[in-house]
This record gives structure tokens, sequence and C-alpha cells, in this order.
């Protein structure tokens, strides 16, 4: 039996594990990427694992998300990304060359790699036959230093794609109808593979476009086979070398399969508030419409802007419209402003931004009260805008620029003829903005730059023999990673500063905790069921840490936090029956002997209620891995004994 695009590549990337579906494998990780709203922990954390220098083939630091700088913070998170990045062997991307996920397929992304990054839309990359995911900092810091990457195997899926788009149907019509099809529940788990006849009519940025807004289906990732038309765009990015050829086999399978005709497809929108909400715009008719953002990593490219500065030509925007226009990277804005496009689009009266995430991370544009936004970007979520009552609708370019001038949401079909443009022979490459790191013999000379925002990554120490610590917090089911550290962007500035953020630690069920535990210097927290469900965020484990948190028991954790704790080398323990949770009030003293020996070997567990003076069992479960890491005190220390 053949392999699938994907297995080939896991395979030969394959460090630990074997390949049956949902078993955990270890990857070797070629490439990564940072952007600067998570870069900064990520770097942070790989500086506490004390590897002096990346061991990926290629590393590279973005700023595009927080560009706007209207406090110090974000400026000191961009000068201390710039100094580690020279120190470590890590190129950098200066604010202004553009969103990472276009700058990384324009410059350095590679068919058969695989690349992961601190970005949840990193999977873009799977539009040149790279295997890109989207992983958590500390995830990116240990792929720097060696480590390997682990995920559960994920399920196959093809998706055929025969015909051609017809004209005025794009990329993004493509992908709406994935989600449209699957749902943005539809891909968990599982790795979408495009193939078909149809596959060879779409260029590399179409191609990333729809592997992009593969995060939006939930996907482990997504990812094109790489052939000519991949070579043709490496070749007019002056980087044939880096082409390989690259399919899955006749004889592969698969586990689920779909097909779509390209050219039944119609232009669509993803209607408020998610981007499977899917209808055809003629279906949706003719809504008056008050903005018109284009731009953000899905739909920002050379093509796309090119298409828009064709419709805008000769026109002027709708006197009732804002149309704001980001290029994806310097690469296109530059292109754009040689060949007189970007004359066309000034004309018309977009307001053109600067080459970043910009509006897609809320960095302005947020549209008026109850205003209807139209947007290339992937995420239409309600409140994400900025305006907690706007109404975002998820549109491809062609369908947002026609839109913009005549007021209301318009099938681009209207326009008639369509003026075709085809992808350049060359690409306009300059670099300049691209910061090569300092040469392995001046690495030692390179200062880090570290402004009152950057503060150091909390260090945890090998598991002690024995946990004997007051029972600082107990809180109820259901807390989520919101509750242990709340999110906001008053707080967003600060996610490189834990001191600060530690403060506000479970604030939201207990204002005092922060201080006990500096007075008691550490602690264990009581949860009910589900502790730590919600979201991803390492910050809801490392902030504890950082207040010396030593473990947890609870009555069940949500699997993501679980792991983190442990990455955080805090000890997540279970209830063997829960109603020993009842058995424990807030500061009572506990004591967990010899828990260090109980990990190594598995053995039982048991806590000693020294206020109650009573004895209950807990539970630890821990793959061989995670004992490791816990004893190590976590993933950092755990890569750096690996490494030695
Ligand atoms: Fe940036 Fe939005 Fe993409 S925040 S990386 S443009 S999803």
């Amino acid at each position: 039996m053949g392999d699938t695009l994907a297995q080939k590549i896991i395979k030969a990337h394959l460090l630990s594990g074997d390949t049956a579906v949902g078993s955990e494998i270890g990857l070797k990780i070629d490439q990564t990427l940072t952007q600067d709203a998570t870069g900064t922990m990520a770097y942070l954390e790989f500086e506490a694992m004390g590897v002096p220098r990346v061991k990926t083939e290629r590393s590279v630091a973005y700023i595009d998300h927080n560009t706007l700088q209207s406090g110090f913070e974000n400026a000191d998170d961009h000068r201390f990304i710039q100094s580690v990045a020279k120190k470590h062997g890590i190129y950098f991307s200066r604010p202004g060359n553009g969103i990472c996920h276009q700058v990384h397929l324009e410059r350095f992304g590679k068919p058969g790699k695989t690349l992961i990054g601190s970005d949840s839309h990193t999977p873009t990359g799977g539009g040149i036959g790279m295997l890109a995911f989207g992983a958590g900092g500390l995830d990116v810091a240990v792929a720097m230093g060696g480590g390997p990457y682990y995920i559960s195997m994920p399920k196959m899926v093809r998706i055929t794609l025969s015909g051609k788009l017809r004209p005025w149907v794009s990329a993004k019509d493509v992908i709406l109808e994935v989600l449209r099809m699957l749902s943005v529940k539809g891909g968990v788990g599982k790795i979408i593979e495009y193939a078909g006849e149809g596959v060879k009519s779409l260029t590399v940025p179409e191609r990333a476009t729809i592997t992009n807004m593969g995060a939006e289906l939930g996907a482990t990732t997504s990812i094109f086979p790489s052939d000519e038309v991949t070579r043709e765009f490496l070749k007019a990015q002056g980087r044939e070398e880096d082409w390989a050829a690259l399919s899955s086999d006749e004889d592969a399978t698969y586990d689920e399969e779909y097909a779509i005709d390209l050219s039944s497809l119609r232009p669509a929108a993803a209607m408020p508030h998610s981007p499977d909400n899917v209808k055809a715009v003629e279906d949706i008719g003719k809504i008056k419409i008050d903005q018109v953002c284009i731009g953000s990593c899905t739909n920002s490219s050379y093509l796309d802007l090119m298409r828009v500065a064709r419709i805008l030509k000769g026109k002027t925007v709708h006197p009732d419209v804002s149309l704001s226009i980001a290029p994806g990277s310097k690469q296109v804005y530059n292109m754009l402003a040689k060949n007189g496009a970007l004359a066309d689009i000034i004309a018309a009266g977009a307001r053109v931004l600067e080459c970043a995430c910009g509006p897609c991370i809320g960095m302005g544009q947020s549209p008026n009260s109850g205003g209807v936004s139209l947007r290339t970007f992937n995420r239409n979520f309600e409140g994400r805008s900025g305006t907690a009552d706007g109404k975002i609708y998820l549109v491809s370019p062609e369908t947002a620029a026609v839109s913009a001038i005549a007021g209301v949401l318009t099938d681009p079909r209207t326009l008639g003829e369509m003026v075709s443009i085809d992808l350049p022979e060359e690409f306009l490459i300059n670099d300049n903005m691209v910061l090569a790191p300092a040469p392995v013999e001046e690495m030692d000379k390179v200062e880090i730059l570290r402004g009152p925002n950057i503060k150091p990554f909390p260090q945890s120490e090998p598991l002690a023999d024995t946990i004997a610590a007051k029972a600082l917090l107990k809180v109820g089911d259901n807390i989520t990673t919101d509750h242990i550290m709340p999110a906001g962007s008053k707080i967003l500035p600060y996610r490189s500063n834990i001191p600060y953020l530690s403060q506000f630690c479970f604030g939201v069920c207990d204002k005092e905790f922060p201080a006990r535990c500096k007075e008691e210097g550490k602690g264990i927290v009581v949860g009910g069921s589900n502790y730590g469900q919600g979201s991803s965020r390492e910050h809801a484990a490392l902030v504890p840490l950082y207040l010396g948190v030593k473990a947890v028991i609870a009555k069940s954790f949500a699997r993501i936090h679980a792991a983190n704790l442990i990455n955080a080398g805090i000890v997540p323990l279970t209830f063997e029956k829960d109603a020993d949770y009842d058995g424990i009030d807030q500061m009572d003293e506990l004591r967990l002997p010899e828990i260090r020996k109980a990990i190594a070997e598995g053995g039982e567990i048991v806590v000693e209620n020294l206020t109650k003076g009573t004895k209950f069992p807990v539970r630890c479960e821990l793959s061989k891995r995670q004992r490791e890491m816990l004893l190590a005190g976590g993933l950092l220390n755990y890569t750096k004994l690996q490494a030695e």
C-alpha cells in the first residue's frame, strides 16, 4: 500500500512513535517561524533552554502583529526579538516586511520540509508542499533547540479537485466551499490533502489561501503536492533549487475522500459569525455595507491585490464605505508600486495600510457599531473586529473590491469579462528587510536588548522527592484558562512579562491568590471537573509556575491544559474518588510523600492532609516521555537533558 503525501513527509521526519492513527509521533522539524505576539515568550523559553544556536535548517522571527506601538511594550518586544535572533542564529524579518505566512511562502518555504510556527495559520506553508503546523511557543522553542515536535498521528483526508475555476471565482471560494461542506470541526485530527487535475490550475499563492483556512476547519494541517506550478513559483522567486517534486502514491489510501468540481463554484461569503456559515453571494443579496478590509495572511498576495487594483482602476470607493488594503508583504507592496497598480488603488480612495496583520488582529479599522464589514480574512467570530455588534462577512478579494465600489455586497461576475492576471515570471526580490543572524564566531558579542517589559522566563526545578505545601486555592468545576490567566487587550502587551501577569492569576475566582502565593512561596491548587478547559494558552501554566504552584489536584483535566502543566513541570493529579475533593479546605496543609519515586516508577500516589489528619489516593496518568519531563522539571529542562 502506498503513502499519502503527508505520510511520506512524516515518515521522512519520524523520530519516534509509529504511524498508526492516534499514536503519538515525534517529528524532526526543519524550519520554524514566530510572530511577535507569541514570539517573545517563545524566545524567552528558548533562552531558558540554554542552547546557544538554533539547530533547525532555518528559523525566522517575524514582526507583524503588534505593530501599532501605542506604548513602549511592543517596541521593547521587537528589539528583544531582533537581538535574540541575531545572537542565536535566527533570521529576523523587520516590521514592515510583511505578514509571517506570506513572507515565509515567498522567501523561505521549501516543498517536503517540516515547519512549525507559533501562529495557528502556519499551515499556509502547505501551499508550497510543506508539512506545516501551528504550535505553542514552547513547542517552537524546543524545535529550535533540536527537539522533536509531538503530535497524534492524524487521519488522512483527500479532496480531489476537478475542472477549473470560472472567471471571478477564486481560491477563497474554494476553501469557503470546503468549510461549508465539512464545518469548523470537520478537520479536527486530520490532514487534508488536495489532489486531482484541478490542482494544476491553481497557483501557489492560491493554494496557500486554501491551506491557510484549513486552520478554520480545525485541521492538523493541509497540503498541496509540489509540481511544475510550484517549481515555476520558486523559480520566479529566484529559488528554483529549493524545489522538489512531491505527490502521493497512486495506491495511497485515505480515511475520508471528497470531491469538488472547481467549475461548479460561485463567489461565496462566510456570514456572521462563523467561517463555515457559507452562502453564495448571489443568494445573500445586495446587503448594504459600511466597510471593506482587504489583506491578511489569507488574501494579500500579488495576484490578489493586482485583481483588486484592476477592479478599482478608474473608479471611486462608494461614499458610505471605508476601504482599507494591507499588502501581505513588502515584495507585493513594492511590485504594486512599481507597476502602477498602487496608484490605481490610491486614486480610487483606498486607505493603504502597512504590510502587517493590521485589522485582522484588531490593530485598527474596527467597523462602526452594528456595521457590516466585508473582509478577505480567515475569521469572523463575534467581537474579533473590535466592534461587539459588528457583522463580518469573509469574502474573496474580487468580491470585496467590487462591493467597495457598489456600496452593497456584489457578485463580481456582474462585472462581465475578467481581465486575467498571471503570476510574474520574476518577482521583485529584495531581502533587505530580512536580517541574517550574526556569524557563529561573533554571536557571543551580541547583547540582548531587554526593555522593562522583558522579564525572565520562570524556571522550574527538577521534581522534589516530596511536595509539602498548602492548598492555596480551591475552585469548582469547569475552570477555564481564562479564569486562570485572563487575556484581553489590556493584558496582551505584557505577554513577555510573567511577573506583571501574575497579579491577575485567578483574579476572577480569588483576587488574593497571587498575594497568598507570594507569602507562602509555594502551593497546591485544588480543582473540580474539567479543570483548564477552553484554550491552549500556555500562560495558564507558566504564571502558576512563577507563583510557585507545584501540583494541581482536580477531579479531571482538559487534555491540553494537563499537557501544558506537565510542560511547565507542575504535577497534574486526579482524585481517585471525587468525594475526596470535599475533604480538602482551602489553606489545608498537604503532603505528597515520595512523589518523585512514585512518578518515576508509576507507583501509587497518596496525598496526606496534615490539617485534617486524613489520607487519600490520587492518579497521575502519564506517558513515559511525560514522566521523564516531570522528573526533569518540565519540557525545557527535559529538552536540555536530551541535548546533552
Ligand atoms: Fe496575522 Fe490575521 Fe494571519 S493576525 S497571521 S493576518 S490570521
